[in-house]
């Protein structure tokens, strides 16, 4: 089957490092399946899926079943990443070596949803990955610093009467994990850093020499906190929307490499956990189908980044760290293509209840947005054609 690319850009298949699918457990919000299309539709061909799941992914028999649900999804590579620990906020490690000698291969392990407070846990984490040259993603949150916090500690929570979540919340347990990789000598990544002290605290991990990488949200490049104005819990999401400042130092970082990657953090909720009072709402928001426009809008028609750099910190950044060898990488000639195809000027308009996902909460609803994904393909199988999901690929690999 011939695709017509007349003035589209080619990219390699973007990456998501950071993607809740939510399955198994909350099937209501999120299927592999249907987080699979999303991803597909965005232009993505492997997704990391975040292990806070119900059951955790803690253990070699869940990251084996995500694993396999991705394959029958046959749409996108969904690459399982493991717990840290046992359960949420669990005092033991899981088991790591099991989960990296399984059938889905877990070289990334994460505490999102189940943070690594002790830090004697933290190293010994560190210490195990380094083994198999995986990597721990930490989910940038002290956690006794935000109990009970609602949006960034600043002016605007000041005047809606919110429990702030201050900046060194985030910034204190990066620089800890820093010091902690450096000790040990294994990767750290960062996960979605939003303040302009994370930024400033990974450059100079990097600069001493430090195996860190971080990435940032497509939420955090555009909104800030102003957005909660309207008490629409769809605006909550942890680390919280930041401020102007930081959001044009998270942009910086971006454009010049102190952060690697852009990694979505799609978080769905069903309706009853985000229509609902802000203090009840649970934090996330959809990215999956709407980060690469954002990306443009942000970083492209601003000159922070060209498309090279769009490629790099959209695809070959994140395969990179991921351990995917599959992605984001030249192809040799003859050999089957994974890429997605982009209309650079399409401007189109977000709507919630038109996304793939099971749920609909998107931030960016009726925001018109630049460039729009018009074919990906997965290892020479076109999964979207023309903006709509083809026959799956049968991925199997
Ligand atoms: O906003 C968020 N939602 N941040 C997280 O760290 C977790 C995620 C979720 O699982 O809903
Ligand atoms: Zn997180
Ligand atoms: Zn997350």
């Amino acid at each position: 089957r011939r695709l017509d690319a007349t003035g589209l850009v080619a990219l390699p298949g973007l990456v998501d490092l950071h993607t809740h699918l939510r399955e198994p457990g909350r099937e209501d919000a999120e299927t592999v399946e249907s987080g699979s299309r999303a991803a597909a539709l965005g232009g993505y061909t492997a997704v990391f899926a975040m292990p806070n799941t119900d059951p955790v992914a803690d253990t070699a028999g869940v990251v084996e079943q995500v694993y396999r649900l991705g394959r029958d999804a046959g749409l996108v590579d969904v690459q399982p990443i493991g717990a840290v620990t046992v359960g949420r906020r669990g005092e033991r490690l899981a088991e790591l070596g099991a989960m990296a000698t399984s059938a889905a291969r877990v070289r990334v392990f994460s505490d999102d949803g189940d943070c690594v407070a002790d830090p004697l846990l933290m190293r010994r984490a560190l210490e195990y990955v380094k083994a198999f040259d995986g990597v721990v993603a930490q989910h940038a949150e002290e956690p006794r610093l935000t109990v009970g916090a609602q949006l960034h500690e600043g002016e605007v929570s000041g005047r809606l009467g919110m429990t702030g979540w201050p900046a060194v919340a985030e910034e204190a347990i990066i620089a800890r994990d820093c010091l902690l990789a450096a000790h040990v000598g294994s990767r750290l990544h960062v996960c979605h850093l939003s303040t302009a002290g994370s930024v400033g605290l990974v450059a100079a991990a990097k600069a001493s020499g430090t195996r860190v990488t971080a990435e940032v949200t497509p939420h955090h490049l555009l909104l800030t906190d102003v957005r909660a104005e309207g008490y629409d819990p769809v605006f909550k999401v942890n680390p919280p929307l930041r401020t102007d400042a930081d959001v044009d130092a998270v942009r910086a970082g971006l454009a010049d490499g102190t952060i690697d990657v852009v990694a979505t953090d799609h978080a769905p909720h069903a309706v009853q956990d985000k229509e609902c009072e802000w203090d009840q709402a649970r934090p996330g928001m959809l990215g999956l189908q709407t980060a690469l426009s954002v990306v443009v809008a942000t970083m492209v028609r601003t000159g922070l980044l060209d498309w090279r750099g769009v490629a790099r910190v959209m695809s070959e950044a994140p395969a990179r760290i991921g351990g995917l060898a599959d992605h984001g990488r030249p192809l040799a000639e003859g050999e089957p293509a994974t890429l997605v195809l982009v209309d650079p000027d399409a401007v189109w308009t977000v709507r919630g209840t038109e996304l793939a996902s099971r749920s609909t909460n998107t931030p960016f609803e009726g925001m018109e947005l630049p460039g729009r994904v018009v074919h990906t393909v997965l290892r020479g199988w076109p999964t979207v054609v023309d903006g709509r999901i083809a026959a799956a690929a049968g991925v199997g690999v």
